[in-house]
């Protein structure tokens, strides 16, 4: 069985949706690891309910970006982790880290990729008032959400739509999509 990591920030609602579908065994592979750079991540308190192991990495208490990405390294080394999941998590890996682990970091993306990217696409693509807008999920490579695309999905923004319910139904195709995107990747069926 495959053994994920999953990295996060903040909510940790697409976190916990892997963790449950895997638990489910709707996803073929075992959750082994939880990373928050962020030690008052809410995502921290949901993942308690799960039989994983949660660790905070600290940016702060390490002198220098390489000494915090070595320690994540190790960690993943310690936990055979074959894949990692970004799930909201708001740091940039640098060009080592993802060259270390080419083809093995996924990240979801609220928007339709190469369209808004970075920290505030949800909002970019309402304000340019798209008539769709969507979700990707891609490999991550060396720049911003720039990485081969796995799976994207549109979600059409309707007049009755307000920047809120936007994002409930982006998130709703988060909570599918990541899934099916990991299933891909480990069935080796990705097509880039
Ligand atoms: C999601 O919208 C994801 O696409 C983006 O960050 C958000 C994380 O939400 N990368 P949550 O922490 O999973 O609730």
């Amino acid at each position: 069985m495959k053994r994920l990591a999953i990295f996060v920030s903040g909510n940790g609602s697409n976190m916990e949706n892997i963790l449950r579908r895997a638990k489910a065994g709707e996803i073929p592979a075992e959750v082994a690891l939880v990373v928050s750079d962020n030690p008052q991540a809410y995502a921290l308190k949901r993942a308690e309910k799960y039989d994983v192991e949660c660790l905070v990495v600290d940016r702060r208490r390490f002198a220098s970006p390489e000494a915090f990405e070595a320690e994540i390294a190790r960690h993943l080394e310690r936990k055979k982790i074959d894949y990692t999941l970004l799930a909201g998590f708001m740091r940039i890996l640098s060009p080592a880290f993802v060259q270390a682990h080419r083809r093995k970091i996924l990240n979801i993306h609220p928007a339709l990729l190469p369209k808004f990217p970075g920290t505030h696409a949800l909002r970019d693509a309402w304000e340019a008032k798209e008539k769709v807008t969507g979700v990707t999920v891609h490999f991550v490579d060396e720049g911003v959400d720039t990485g081969p695309i796995i799976l994207q999905r549109e979600v059409p923004v309707e007049k009755k739509d307000t920047l809120e319910s936007l994002e409930k139904k982006i998130h709703a195709v988060e909570y599918e999509i990541y899934p099916e995107a990991i299933n891909l990747v480990l069935e080796g069926k990705v097509r880039l």
